[in-house]
């Protein structure tokens, strides 16, 4: 298993995995475009089988884009590795705040529960992304600074 910066030819892989998840309206009101120069693709035998990205909003703002993992490979962890690496990168850049607008109950647990995000407003969706049962984002936010140093407490101490 490899996360690597994703390149040209994964971006169809990308589309499929979009698809999956019902997030491949792009261009949309829900999703314009594609930071594609802050994405990365987890790869296993060769196949991309996840992505995230991220988009920055100001010196020490950003957030979160798309993420998925392929259903088949849910489970395993990949997703915890994807996320950690997006929000390291973030903070090696200097951000400090990170948002992240969510719509699936069991995503929005998941990443209260891992990566210390807590919930900050509710977003009416603008037409159907995602979950097609469910209108609204729930906006999340995470202080960076404080997760990358306790990540950084943690790891000293294992
Ligand atoms: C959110 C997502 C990226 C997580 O990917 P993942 O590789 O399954 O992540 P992990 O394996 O690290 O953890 C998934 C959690 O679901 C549990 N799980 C176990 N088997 C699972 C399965 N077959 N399918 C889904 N989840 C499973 C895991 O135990 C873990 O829970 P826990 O950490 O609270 O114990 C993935 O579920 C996904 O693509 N969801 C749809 C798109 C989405 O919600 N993206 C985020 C947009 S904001």
């Amino acid at each position: 298993m490899t996360i690597e910066k994703i390149q040209e030819a994964d971006k169809p892989q990308v589309m499929a995995l979009l698809k999956q998840v019902n997030m491949h309206y792009v261009p949309s009101a829900e999703m314009p475009e594609i930071s594609w120069e802050n994405y990365f693709v987890v790869r296993m035998k060769g196949r991309v089988v996840g992505f995230c990205g991220y988009k920055i909003l100001s010196d020490t703002e950003a957030k979160t884009e798309l993420m998925a993992v392929d259903r088949d490979c849910r489970g395993l962890g990949l997703g915890l590795k994807l996320q950690t690496f997006r929000m390291k990168e973030m903070a090696c850049r200097g951000i400090k705040i990170l948002t992240t607008n969510c719509d699936l109950p069991k995503s929005i647990a998941w990443y209260k529960k891992h990566f210390g995000y807590e919930e900050v407003g509710r977003l009416k969706k603008v037409h159907e992304y995602s979950a097609p049962d469910i209108d609204c984002w729930t906006t999340l936010r995470v202080d960076l600074e404080k997760w990358a140093r306790q990540s950084r407490e943690v790891a000293a101490d294992e």
